[in-house]
């Protein structure tokens, strides 16, 4: 008779096991993340215009700062310094985690912010209070119902350029950047209704 340690069933659930277990290493989101479908090119937002964003949200040091595709962290970064606010950027490019890394550690605020290299569609943003976007018109509208079914009502998404498909914001602003080009920004608050 066969004890229950080497039955088939023991050796496919230890089987299972070991693969949840890989799957959940750092390694394998890095893998998941690199192979991720690209929601914009790496354009950095003007700083000017970040802090516009951050303004038009409203952040203060209660907020917890999301930016998917977090480029070189300036947006959670300038939150941090400006407002105290904790902030997580995520990026599926190695290089703009570790600029942002390193940008963090630079202006001494790597207590207050993480970044994750990870695929923007597969992130948990349920702790965040507000999330920035400067991405695409087609990529907003893909994490519309990602954002609308984890986000607590009365978050702030802010998005640089582009809208979320028939979602109207609350408020859009216009105004020209340092160099003379205008510049849209976009804020929606999140009532509780998931938005497909
Ligand atoms: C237009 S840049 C914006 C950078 C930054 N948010 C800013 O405003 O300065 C878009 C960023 O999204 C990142 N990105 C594109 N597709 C992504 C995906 N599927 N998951 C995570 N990041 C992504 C790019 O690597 C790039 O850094």
């Amino acid at each position: 008779m066969q004890s229950p340690a080497t039955s088939p069933a023991a050796w496919t659930a230890a089987a299972v096991l070991l693969a949840l277990v890989l799957l959940a290493q750092p390694s394998f989101n890095l893998v998941a993340a690199q192979d991720a479908e690209s929601l914009a090119p790496y354009v950095p937002t003007p700083q000017e215009v970040v802090n516009r964003m951050l303004e038009l949200a409203e952040v203060t040091s209660d907020d917890v700062v999301y930016d998917l595709g977090c480029g070189d962290g300036r947006i959670v970064i300038t939150a941090a310094l400006r407002y105290g606010a904790r902030g997580v950027g995520i990026d599926f490019d190695p290089e703009r985690i570790a600029e942002a890394n390193a940008n963090a550690e630079l202006q001494g605020v790597e207590d207050l912010v993480t970044f994750i290299q990870q695929d923007a569609m597969t992130a948990d943003v349920s702790d965040a209070t507000v999330v920035t976007l400067y991405l695409l018109s087609s990529s907003n509208r893909k994490l519309r119902p990602i954002l609308t079914r984890q986000l607590a009502p009365g978050s702030r998404i802010v998005s640089h350029a582009f809208r979320m498909g028939d979602w109207d914001p609350e408020e859009t602003v216009n105004f020209p950047d340092d160099r003379g080009n205008m510049r849209t920004l976009h804020l929606w608050r999140t009532d509780g209704r998931v938005r497909p």
